[in-house]
């Protein structure tokens, strides 16, 4: 923590994750990069994360001492985003592992992507989050929603890179001693938690219950009449929900 960088800034990156991957080796932990505008911004499963430079773009790069248990840090982001938007609006809902809703519409998105070589190197986490954003393109202005539109209030980007940058590294530290509550966060703000659902798996749209989140961060939910747990997988929530893709 000593000397740490509040966070290193660029007009213009291609991702800011990309950012971290290719000099992980020049970076300290925690190290936090932001960009005003991503020219190749990556969601997950391939897709393109498009920004007009009113989002809040940043990586935060952990190299650990020890091994963690990756599939967990979705989940510790999830809860950071989540306390950091609940500063400015109410009814922010997690889409378990990457994803929050306000409104039932998608305000943010989280990319977690790690290597191994010999061990764990790194982790990068993205986070993306619609800020200032007066509309979408129309392939996703049904299911997208940015601050500005719910709250009709425009923000300064200084401002929230730093509320975003301490939420994400405190909740970061509190999961590193075993103190957090990113757990509970994550199952009682859930959007799919007792939610019949479809989930992704094998390539396959299934229809499945979801019962819970388990402390491992994977998914329980009721499938072909059995319970059963997923490390990953799409969830599409029913028509009353809406994702940006
Ligand atoms: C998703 O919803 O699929 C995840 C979106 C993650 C977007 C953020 S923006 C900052 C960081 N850099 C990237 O290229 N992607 C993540």
């Amino acid at each position: 923590m000593l000397n740490m960088r509040k966070y290193i800034y660029f007009d213009e990156i291609s991702s800011t994750n990309d950012y971290i991957k290719e000099n992980y080796n020049n970076l300290f932990d925690l190290d936090i990069v932001v960009a005003k505008h991503q020219t190749k911004g990556r969601g997950r499963l391939s897709r393109d994360w498009f920004d007009n430079s009113n989002s809040i773009l940043l990586s935060m790069l952990i190299k650990p001492e020890r091994d963690i248990l990756i599939q967990l840090i979705p989940l510790v982001a999830s809860a950071a985003v989540y306390k950091f938007l609940k500063k400015y609006v109410e009814d922010v809902k997690i889409k378990w592992p990457n994803d929050l809703l306000l409104n039932g519409k998608k305000i943010a998105g989280i990319l977690v992507e790690a290597k191994y070589l010999t061990k764990l190197e790194y982790v990068v986490i993205g986070i993306g989050i619609n800020l200032n954003d007066e509309r979408f393109v129309s392939e996703i202005e049904n299911k997208a929603t940015s601050l500005f539109k719910v709250t009709k209030q425009k923000y300064d980007s200084t401002e929230m890179y730093e509320g975003l940058s301490d939420a994400l590294r405190n909740e970061y530290m509190l999961f590193c001693n075993n103190q957090s509550d990113f757990l509970s966060v994550n199952r009682l703000n859930s959007a799919v938690i007792n939610k019949d659902v479809l989930l992704e798996v094998d390539n396959k749209l299934k229809n499945v219950k979801v019962l819970d989140i388990l402390d491992d961060g994977t998914i329980l939910v009721n499938i072909d009449s059995q319970n059963k747990s997923f490390s990953s997988g799409e969830i599409t929530l029913n028509k009353n929900y809406i994702e940006k893709e």
